[in-house]
């Protein structure tokens, strides 16, 4: 029996990569997209061929309609198994305050993290149509209440949490189920480039008093992959260390 594939954008570092693992824990082999960092995705590779996964990395830039494109077909040229999760963790921040903020920051966050999660979620849904599956996105606590600082940012992953809602509904038909995590402060690389005066206030407000560790994000995403959460569609599940409770 081929174990079954899953496809982690974002898989190069932090919270992708964390997926990445947990989900070659679980049993699955793994499509690995990342942007630039083919050295990062080396990396995610070791890691999910240590916990006996196959792992296939692939340069794709989520923001290019080709490139997505092109990176289902190369998905359905190499693998002999059934797509049954996807999960979309490729993301960046441009912050700034919106008074001064350039349309280039705004539009760049906007195109990645939000056009790019649409594009993703096209193409997977036409992958998964016949056999269903479970898609999940990485939201965060900045798209369930706007963060000063992050008009873009938010405004992304507020798009992305109504996706989430209006996928859901879209595709229960098809057996797919749509879901996400809206982590709070994560230590990646993402949050250590942060400031460090920044960090050390953010995260006096998180009630657990720490960031959470990239796997734990990943467990959640485990969760709602695998068919332990399949009366579960539609959610954004807080990973935030009670930052929004
Ligand atoms: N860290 C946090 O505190 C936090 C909190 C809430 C939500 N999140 C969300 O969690 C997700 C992962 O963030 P992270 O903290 O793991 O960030 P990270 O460590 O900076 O990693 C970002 C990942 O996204 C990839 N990426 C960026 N732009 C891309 C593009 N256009 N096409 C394809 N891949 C692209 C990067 O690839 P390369 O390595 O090739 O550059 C990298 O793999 C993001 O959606 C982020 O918004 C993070």
């Amino acid at each position: 029996m081929s174990r079954p594939i899953a496809l982690v954008t974002g898989a190069s570092r932090g919270i992708g990569r964390a997926a990445a693992s947990a989900l070659a824990d679980a049993g699955y082999d793994v499509v690995g997209w990342y942007r630039a960092d083919a050295s990062a995705s080396a990396t995610t590779g070791e890691a999910v061929m240590v916990r006996g996964g196959r792992f296939i990395a692939r340069q794709v830039d989520v923001a290019n309609e080709d490139e997505v494109r092109a990176g289902f077909r190369a998905l359905r040229k190499t693998v002999d198994a059934p797509l049954r999760a996807v999960v979309c963790a490729a993301g960046i921040t441009r912050d700034g305050l919106a008074g001064t903020m350039s349309s280039d920051a705004f539009d760049s966050v906007i195109s990645t993290n939000l056009r790019g999660t649409f594009l993703v979620c096209r193409e997977a849904i036409k992958a998964m149509r016949r056999e269903g599956g479970s898609i999940v996105l990485v939201s965060s606590v900045a798209g369930v209440s706007g963060q000063a600082g992050q008009a873009n940012y938010s405004a992304s992953k507020g798009g992305v949490n109504a996706i989430t809602q209006a996928l859901a509904k879209e595709t229960a038909r098809l057996g797919i189920r749509v879901n996400a995590v809206a982590p709070g402060y994560t230590e990646t690389d993402m949050y250590t480039s942060m400031d460090p005066s920044a960090r050390a206030h953010v995260t006096e407000l998180v009630p657990l008093g720490r960031p959470a560790a990239a796997a734990e994000v990943a467990a959640a995403i485990r969760f709602l992959a695998e068919d332990t959460s399949s009366y579960i569609t539609g959610q954004i599940l807080a990973v935030d260390g009670g930052l929004t409770a």
